[in-house]
């Protein structure tokens, strides 16, 4: 039986790749910040282990307990969206803290046992705004092209130790808690210098139809993490799978 720890289950996409694995038969370490049991389906798959990705300290501790893993999915994530001039470099740095130098601290933590035993997967979670520049979101879309950047160049220092890495890029999905988790980043995000062209964006945004489901990010992880074949690249939702294709185009 394989096991796969996720980062920032305690919500959205991490909560429900987490009960995906768990119907499949994986033990699953799901990690958050603040544990909770009974947001997941009671198994004896099962581990719940507290996980900030930003406090080294946490991230030795969970990795030391989780043990053995075969896949790790890094997909704990804050977002922000203002005009750059409305967002302090505290809220950029936070951002990158968590998005950005979360997930090399979470892979690094991970790597020697991966390389020792030859064998291993680590999925990142970064997001469909890097394949398509969108206005009032230079940080956050910064702080994910990094992560494919950072990817996409392990993936061939890993190749001669058998270890896989790979990128799930989700479209929006507004069931998760995403937007609700990043409002207290954005006060005074807009300044009214920008207010009439934010209203313009903000309406471009609502017109759009096609979103991702928590469930397409969950495939998405499942075939990274079990398909040595995909791309080291996948989309997550409809609307990933769109610009994903007008990219390729
Ligand atoms: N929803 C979207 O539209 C969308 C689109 C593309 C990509 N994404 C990306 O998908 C991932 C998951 O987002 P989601 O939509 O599922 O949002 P979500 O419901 O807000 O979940 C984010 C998770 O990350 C955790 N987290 C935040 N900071 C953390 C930290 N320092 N250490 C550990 N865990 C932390 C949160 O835990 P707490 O409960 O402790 O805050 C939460 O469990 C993120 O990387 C996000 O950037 C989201």
């Amino acid at each position: 039986m394989k096991t796969v720890l996720i980062t920032g289950c305690s919500s959205g996409f991490g909560l429900e790749t987490a009960r995906y694995f768990l119907d499949r038969d994986w033990k699953v370490i799901a990690t958050m910040r603040t544990p909770r049991e009974d947001v997941l389906p009671r198994s004896e798959h099962l581990r719940v282990l507290a996980l900030d990705v930003t406090d080294s300290e946490s991230v030795r501790q969970a990795v030391e307990a989780a043990g053995p893993i075969d896949v790790l999915v890094n997909n704990a994530g804050i977002g922000v969206m203002g005009a750059l001039e409305g967002t302090s470099m505290e809220t950029a740095r936070e951002v990158f803290e968590t998005n950005t130098l979360g997930t090399m601290a979470m892979t690094q933590a991970v790597l020697p046992q991966f390389r020792e035993r030859k064998a291993g997967v680590i999925v990142n979670v970064t997001s469909s705004v890097t394949l398509k520049p969108l206005a009032l979101l230079s940080v956050y879309t910064a702080s994910k092209a990094a992560v494919n950047a950072f990817t996409e160049s392990l993936a061939l220092e890993l190749q001669p130790f058998n270890v896989r890495v790979s990128l799930v890029l989700p479209g929006r999905a507004p069931e998760t808690r995403f937007g609700e988790n990043a409002q207290p980043r954005m006060q005074g995000g807009i300044p009214e210098a920008y207010a009439g062209f934010a209203q313009s964006v903000f309406a471009g945004m609502a017109q759009s139809s096609a979103v991702t489901r928590a469930l397409d990010v969950a495939e998405a992880v499942w075939r990274a993490a079990n398909d040595p074949s995909c791309p080291v690249r996948i989309p997550a939702g409809a609307d990933a799978v769109v610009l994903a294709e007008a990219e390729a185009r």
